[in-house]
């Protein structure tokens, strides 16, 4: 029976993973290891807390010492979705995510090979290819070209899963997933930053001329490709996945304002994200061809059930928007 050490599982897509992994399959456990940052949450994962066969285990993936303590108990593979996320963020402070992206991608490589693990799978994202001009989409096979401080720190990761798998035969495959939406999403991003001001009839900052287009996919089609990756994917092959709905931020600003019955005066354009990548496409072919897998949710469906979410779960948003969640866990686990 597999036990599976899933990193970042107290995050957005980790947990949507997590949830999926549990109910799809009776004959897996997992070990959700988060460090809790700003952007781990427990609640995302509540509804799971007493389930039989999940463990929380709070460490930080950069401390050698967290991590060999939590592969002690069983670990057959290392699933890893602990990152520093947010492209913003990279630009104010690129250390963090050098310091887990990187160094903390290092720390599990040595850990997934002194513990022999089955499959290594990392999950990185479209961002590393850098920017597309308006035609064309990413392959496996488009060169890394990073521009962000957050994209060079997940290409620097992605480079060490494939030095080790090529010098020490770690069996480890890589995903390469374009933007992902849905529930549990932290509300820094652009589709939960939007609802969740436009419930409160906020302003919504669009970045620049809002003509940077982002192929959006659902989380749960993301987490099925995860998985599929993890169970049929071939060591040291990379899988694309994508969405196939590629959109314009002012296009997908407008849809948000007409879902939510809000006037267009609540956009404000500010100044753009310095390096603003224009174009992320992916051609997920790869993985429809190799894994079985393609994406199931339409982007006008899973964007009504996400509004539909954030509405319906108000004080998930204003326990991260005022902060609540992170005085719990100080009194929970100390400092943070
Ligand atoms: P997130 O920021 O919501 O969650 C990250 C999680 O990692 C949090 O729970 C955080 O507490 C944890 N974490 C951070 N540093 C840690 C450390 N040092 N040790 C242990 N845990 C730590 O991110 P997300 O959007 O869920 O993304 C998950 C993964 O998927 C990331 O690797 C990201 O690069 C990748 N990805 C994201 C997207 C997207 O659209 N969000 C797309 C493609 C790939
Ligand atoms: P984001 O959700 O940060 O994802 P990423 O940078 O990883 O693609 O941003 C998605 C797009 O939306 C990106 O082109 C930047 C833009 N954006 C805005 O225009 N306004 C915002 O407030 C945010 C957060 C993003």
């Amino acid at each position: 029976m597999p036990t599976v050490l899933v990193t970042g599982g107290a995050g957005f897509i980790g947990s949507n993973f997590v949830r999926h992994l549990l109910t799809s399959d009776p004959a897996v456990s997992v070990i959700n290891f988060d460090a809790l940052t700003y952007a781990g949450n427990l609640a995302n994962l509540t509804d799971l807390a007493t389930h039989p066969r999940y463990t929380f285990i709070k460490g930080d993936i950069t401390s050698r010492a967290d991590v060999r303590s939590a592969m002690q108990r069983g670990v057959t593979d290392v699933i890893n979705f602990a990152a520093e996320s947010h492209v913003d963020r990279s630009i104010m402070d690129s250390g963090p995510f050098v310091r887990t992206n990187v160094l903390g991608t290092q720390v599990l490589l040595d850990a997934a090979r002194e513990f022999n693990v089955k499959t290594y799978v990392q999950v990185s994202t479209d961002e590393v290819f850098g920017s597309l001009g308006p035609t064309g989409y990413f392959t496996e096979e488009t060169p890394l070209h990073p521009n962000s401080p957050y994209s060079a720190s997940k290409a620097g990761a992605d480079l060490l899963v494939q030095a080790y798998q090529h010098t020490f035969g770690l069996p480890a495959v890589i995903t390469r997933c374009s933007n992902n939406y849905g529930p549990y999403q932290f509300p820094e991003k652009i589709i939960p930053l939007f609802i969740t001001n436009l419930l409160n009839n906020e302003p919504v900052p669009v970045y620049g001329d809002g003509q940077q287009v982002r192929d959006w996919i659902h989380v749960l089609d993301h987490c099925r490709g995860v998985e599929a990756a993890w169970r049929k994917g071939k060591s040291g092959e990379v899988y694309n996945f994508g969405g196939r709905c590629e959109m314009p931020n002012l296009a997908l600003t407008k849809l948000l304002l007409r879902l939510l019955g809000k006037p267009e005066s609540l956009i404000r354009y500010v100044a753009d994200r310095p390096g603003h990548d224009r174009r992320y496409a992916i051609d997920c072919a790869k993985a429809e061809r190799e894994l079985g897998w393609s994406p199931q949710v339409s982007f006008d469906a899973g964007l009504r059930e996400t509004i539909a979410w954030y509405q319906a779960n108000a004080e998930w948003v204003s326990s991260i928007k005022t902060g609540a969640y992170r005085a719990y866990y100080q009194k929970q686990y100390g400092k943070l």
